[in-house]
């Protein structure tokens, strides 16, 4: 089965989807490990409540940014972890790590990339003045929001849209399609060819917004 691990910061709600899509049996994997950079993350709550084991650790310990991330590696190393998932992990993931799981840590980002990556994405698709939105996941590389896509969703962006309104309706995507990039992950369908991720077994269809759709 599937070991995973998972690196918050948080409120750590994309956390809770992927755990309820394990604990519905939609994905069948294991969560090894949530890691926190931030000691009051809601994320460690949610771990505590579903047995899943959790560590804080403190970046202010390690003496560097890539001594963290050995940090980081070593603890999942430990526990067998085969694929990470940063969900709202507020640190740009250095070398170490990145080496250690290569095509094999994924994120999520509340925009559709490589429109606005970066911090705040609805804020910035809110402040262009797009007509559609939405989000996607990615595996990571060592830029910013730049590593190869594996699903993204559409939500529409209304013109007189509060950055609150869109940001929720661009988070009920991610909900449903991060636990989707971690089943197809977990299926063996997802493979790195340059920079694009194909996906064995799916079927584009005509016109949709979730792309590819779950379920699929
Ligand atoms: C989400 O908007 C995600 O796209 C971004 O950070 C936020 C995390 O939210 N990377 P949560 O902690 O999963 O609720």
């Amino acid at each position: 089965m599937l070991v995973l691990g998972v690196l918050a910061s948080g409120r750590g709600s994309n956390f809770q989807s992927i755990i309820d899509a394990i604990e519905s049996g939609r994905v069948t994997a294991h969560i090894a490990l949530l890691i926190v950079d931030n000691p009051d993350a809601f994320a460690r709550q949610r771990a505590q409540r579903h047995g899943i084991e959790a560590l804080y650790l403190n970046p202010k310990e390690s003496p560097s940014k890539d001594a963290y991330f050995e940090r980081i590696r070593d603890e999942l190393l430990a526990r067998g972890v085969q694929l990470v998932a940063l969900a709202g992990f507020m640190r740009i993931v250095r070398k170490p790590l990145i080496a250690a799981f290569p095509n094999r840590i994924m994120n999520i980002h509340p925009a559709l990339l490589p429109s606005f990556p970066g911090l705040h994405g609805q804020q910035q698709a809110n402040d262009y003045g797009v007509r559609i939105s939405g989000c996607t996941v990615h595996f990571v590389d060592e830029g910013m929001d730049t590593g190869p896509i594996i699903i993204q969703a559409a939500v529409p962006a209304a013109p007189d849209d509060a950055e609150e309104q869109l940001a929720q309706r661009i988070l009920a995507a991610e909900h449903m399609i991060y636990p989707e990039a971690i089943r197809l992950f977990s299926e063996g369908r997802l493979s790195v060819e340059g920079r694009v991720v194909k996906i064995r077994g799916y079927e584009p269809p005509a016109a949709l917004l979730i792309n590819p759709p779950v379920g699929a």
